[in-house]
C-alpha cells in the first residue's frame, strides 16, 4: 500500500490578473507549487504527480527541477475532471493523496493525521470550521455525526449554507475505490463541472465511513485567489519562521517585519535581529551576531560574534569572526573578510579578501584585491581594476597605510608597511617600508581678492 500524490494546480487563477500561472506566484522563498510539491516529497509519496492546465507549459518548463509527473488538463472541467487525467498514475492497492498547488502553507503534522485516519477507511477528508463559509463545500453530516455528502455553494439548499464545517479539499482515498467512484462521476449540477466531492456521497452509499481530520490552525488550508490573499498568506508564512527561529534562540527586535525569502542553512545562539531583515538564497550565522535594522544577506556566509550595521547588504560573501561591517556597507560576490576586520560606511568591495584586523572604514571601492593584516585603508581610496576590458588585481600587503582619496591603479603592489599620502594616484608597486605619494605642490598666492559682485 504505497502513497501517491496528486496534486491539482490547472486552476486558471484569473483573479491574479497576471501573465504568470497562479502556482508559480512566489511565497517566501518557493513558489506556490513548490510548497505542496516538497510537501509531499516529505511525506514519501512514492509518485506525486502534477494537473496543470493549457497554457502552464510556463509552470511545468519553470519547475522542471521538481521529480514529479507532469500531466495536463487541457480544459478544466472540475476538480473531479482534473483527477480522472491522472488515473493512470495510481493502482488499486495505493493510497491517493489529493493536494491543491494552491494551498501552500499545510502542515506535514496535519496530512499525517489525515493518512493515518485513513488507515482504517477508503476515504478520509480535511474539514474545517470556518467562521465565513461562503463559496466552499459544505460537509454535511447525519443526526450521528457521520459525513453523508458535500454540496457546493452554488448547489447548496438554504440550510446547508448554514453549515460552517467546510472541506478544504484536502483529501486521501483508496486507489480502487476512487477509480470507481470516478468512473460514475457526472456534471449534472449548477457549475455543469465533474465534482470531486461528489465521490463522497458514492462512498457512503457503498457502506464506506468517511472520516475527517481537521488542520491545527485555519492558514494552512487557505488556498491563494488572488494578490491580497497572497499578501495575507506572505505574511503569516514569515511569522512561523521567525517563531521558529525565536524557538532556536534568536531575537527579533519585531518578528513582523522579517522575511526569509531563501534558507537559513544554520544559525547560532543569542543572535539580535532588527527590524527588515530579508534572507535570500543559502546563509549561515553564527552564535551572537548582531544584525541592525534594514539589511539584506543573500549566499553570506557570518561567524561569531559579527556586528553587522544598518542598511548592509552581503553577497556571496564570507565574514570573519569578530568583524564589523556597515552601516552602509555593500558586500559583492567574492569578498571574504577574516577576523576583526573593520567595513565602514559606504564602502563597496567585490572579489576582495581582508585579512586579520585591517579597516576600511569610509567610502572607498574596493575590487579584484588582497589585502593583509593589519592594513589600513583611509577614507575615499579607489581601486581602478578596470579599463573598459579587462580586470587587474591590487595587493595591499601586511601594516601597509594608505592616505585618504588614493587611487591604486591596477595592477600594482603596495608593499608591506608602506605609507601611501593622501590624494595619491599609484600606478608602480611601491618599496617596503616607505613613503610614496603622488601629489602636485601645494601653491601659495598671497593677498589674493575674492571677486565681489558688481552693483
Ligand atoms: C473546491 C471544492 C470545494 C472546496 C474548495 C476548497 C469541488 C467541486 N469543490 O471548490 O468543496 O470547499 O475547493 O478550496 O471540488 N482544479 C484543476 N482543474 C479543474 C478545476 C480545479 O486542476 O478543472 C484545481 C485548481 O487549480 C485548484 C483546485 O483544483 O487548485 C480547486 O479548484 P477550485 O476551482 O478553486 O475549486 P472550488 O470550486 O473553489
Ligand atoms: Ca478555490
Amino acid at each position: 500500500m504505497s502513497l501517491k500524490t496528486l496534486i491539482l494546480a490547472a486552476g486558471q487563477g484569473t483573479r491574479m490578473k497576471s501573465e504568470l500561472p497562479k502556482v508559480l506566484h512566489q511565497l517566501g522563498p518557493f513558489s506556490l507549487l513548490e510548497h505542496v510539491f516538497w510537501l509531499s516529497k516529505e511525506l514519501k509519496s512514492e509518485s506525486i504527480s502534477i494537473v496543470y492546465g493549457h497554457g502552464g507549459e510556463q509552470t511545468k518548463e519553470t519547475l522542471s527541477h521538481l521529480e514529479a509527473e507532469w500531466v495536463l488538463q487541457a480544459q478544466q472541467l472540475g476538480t473531479g475532471h482534473a483527477v480522472m487525467q491522472v488515473e493512470t498514475k495510481f493502482d488499486d492497492q495505493d493510497r491517493v493523496l489529493i493536494l491543491y498547488g494552491d494551498v501552500p502553507l499545510l502542515k506535514k503534522q496535519t496530512i499525517t493525521n489525515l493518512l493515518e485516519a485513513s488507515e482504517t477507511t477508503d476515504l478520509a477528508l480535511l474539514t474545517v470550521k470556518l467562521d465565513n463559509p461562503f463559496g466552499y463545500g459544505r460537509i454535511v453530516r447525519d443526526g450521528d455525526g457521520k459525513i453523508i455528502k458535500i454540496v457546493e455553494q452554488k448547489d447548496a439548499a438554504q440550510e446547508e449554507l448554514e453549515i460552517d464545517e467546510v472541506n478544504t479539499g484536502i483529501l486521501v482515498a483508496n486507489g480502487s475505490k476512487l477509480k470507481d467512484w470516478l468512473n460514475s462521476l457526472d456534471n449534472n449540477n449548477a457549475q455543469q463541472e465533474y465534482y470531486l466531492t461528489d465521490i463522497i456521497e458514492m462512498a457512503v452509499k457503498d457502506g464506506v465511513e468517511v472520516k475527517s481530520c481537521h488542520p491545527q490552525v485555519e492558514s494552512e488550508v487557505l488556498g491563494v485567489n488572488n494578490r491580497s490573499q497572497l499578501a495575507y498568506l506572505e505574511r503569516i508564512y514569515q511569522e512561523q519562521k521567525a517563531e521558529e527561529l525565536m524557538e532556536q534562540g534568536v531575537t527579533f527586535k519585531d518578528p513582523g517585519r522579517f522575511d526569509l525569502r531563501g534558507e537559513l542553512v544554520s544559525i547560532g545562539k543569542d543572535v539580535v535581529i532588527d527590524i527588515n531583515l530579508v534572507v535570500e538564497g543559502k546563509c549561515k550565522i553564527g552564535n551572537r551576531v548582531t544584525i541592525g535594522p534594514n539589511v539584506i544577506l543573500k549566499d553570506a556566509e557570518i561567524a561569531d560574534d559579527v556586528q553587522i550595521l544598518a542598511n548592509s547588504m552581503i553577497e556571496s560573501s564570507v565574514v570573519g569572526q569578530s568583524t564589523r561591517v556597515g552601516p552602509y556597507a555593500r558586500l559583492r560576490p567574492g569578498t571574504e573578510l577574516a577576523e576583526n576586520v573593520h567595513i565602514g560606511n559606504f564602502v563597496e568591495t567585490k572579489k576582495t579578501t581582508v585579512a586579520k584586523g585591517s579597516k576600511i572604514n569610509h567610502l572607498s571601492y574596493i575590487g579584484d584585491c588582497e589585502i593583509g593584516t593589519g592594513v589600513n585603508v583611509g577614507a575615499g581610496t579607489i581601486t581602478c581594476n578596470y579599463d573598459g576590458v579587462n580586470k587587474f588585481k591590487t595587493v595591499i600587503e601586511d601594516g601597509a597605510f594608505i592616505g585618504s582619496d588614493t587611487q591604486l591603479v591596477a595592477p600594482v603592489i603596495v608593499t608591506k608597511n608602506t605609507t601611501v599620502g593622501a590624494g595619491s594616484t599609484i600606478t608602480k608597486n611601491t618599496a617596503e617600508d616607505s613613503l610614496v605619494l603622488s601629489r602636485s605642490k601645494q601653491i601659495t598666492v598671497k593677498g589674493w581678492k575674492r571677486p565681489v559682485k558688481k552693483g
